[in-house]
């Protein structure tokens, strides 16, 4: 099962413009199948959608009965595309075979949501993705809907932090974790994205990364990091230069063999 997922990861997702890149979809599929195995349920939800790559990603490995909340203001406009973010992001669901929820996409500023407004359409949520604004007001207010409408084995995934584009970013999270110190702690890193549970779990999904089959092209590095310690997954330079090698030769199936 887990073989076409990756084939969709390596292959099908990238015709979705966006944002996700292999090395972080095979940390969502690891972590979302360790939370199937233990059955540990709840919704999912994801603030910044865009044209829906991650999106989509959740949808593939989750199924289409799983109850994803979608937050996005949808109002890019890019002339060249004849189309608007949102139809964009419909039809790109459509050309991979999976649906959009319509009943769970909230067109809107997340800073203007409640926790009540995810829980209703999701229930309490097991991985909520923030990736939307990217001043430290959003993350401000992101960290704390996402904190707010967790369950209490559920996962914060932060984008873009430690980019020094958007320095913010960094700031927001540290200020979350310092904060939320003995409630939150990070449990993995990755060039892209930091990746948070409550204390109580932290075991669970540091077991679960370290113990990936997902993973095991990757090094794991035990990285202390505000009081906890996260496992950092580096990528080597010679994979991601093999990988990048087969994309440029057109070889993107086959692309998947890099990283295992
Ligand atoms: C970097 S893109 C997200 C990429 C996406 N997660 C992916 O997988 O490709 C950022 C998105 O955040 C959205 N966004 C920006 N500010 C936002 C806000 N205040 N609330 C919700 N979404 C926001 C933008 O419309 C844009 O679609």
């Amino acid at each position: 099962m887990n073989s076409s997922i990756r084939k969709f990861i390596f292959h099908d997702l990238q015709a979705i413009e966006g944002y996700i890149d292999p090395p972080d979809a095979l940390v969502f599929l690891a972590v979302l199948r360790a939370q199937q195995s233990a059955s540990l349920q709840g919704g999912l939800a994801e603030i910044g959608v865009y044209y829906g790559r991650s999106y989509f990603l959740m949808r593939k490995i989750c199924g289409e009965a799983e109850k994803i909340v979608a937050i996005d203001p949808f109002d890019i406009l890019k002339p060249e595309h004849g189309a608007t973010q949102y139809d964009r992001f419909v039809a790109g669901g459509r050309q991979l075979g999976l649906s959009v929820d319509a009943e769970r996409v909230v067109k809107s500023d997340s800073t203007l949501l409640r926790p009540e407004d995810i829980i209703e359409r999701a229930g309490k949520v097991r991985l909520f993705s923030i990736d939307g604004g990217h001043m430290l007001h959003h993350v401000a207010a992101d960290s704390r809907l996402a904190a707010g409408s967790l369950a209490e084995h559920g996962i914060i995934v932060f984008d873009d932090t430690f980019n020094p584009a958007w320095p913010e970013v960094t700031v927001g999270v540290t200020d979350f974790l310092r904060e939320e110190a003995g409630r939150f702690s990070v449990f993995c890193l990755t060039k892209y994205k930091t990746y948070v549970c409550r204390n109580a779990f932290h075991a669970f999904y540091s077991h679960s990364i370290m113990t990936s089959q997902e993973l095991k092209a990757f090094d794991h590095i035990e990285t202390d990091f505000l009081g906890s310690t996260a496992i950092r997954l580096h990528n080597p330079m010679r994979r991601r230069i093999a990988h990048e090698v087969m994309v440029g030769l057109g070889m993107r199936a086959l692309s998947e063999r890099a990283y295992r």
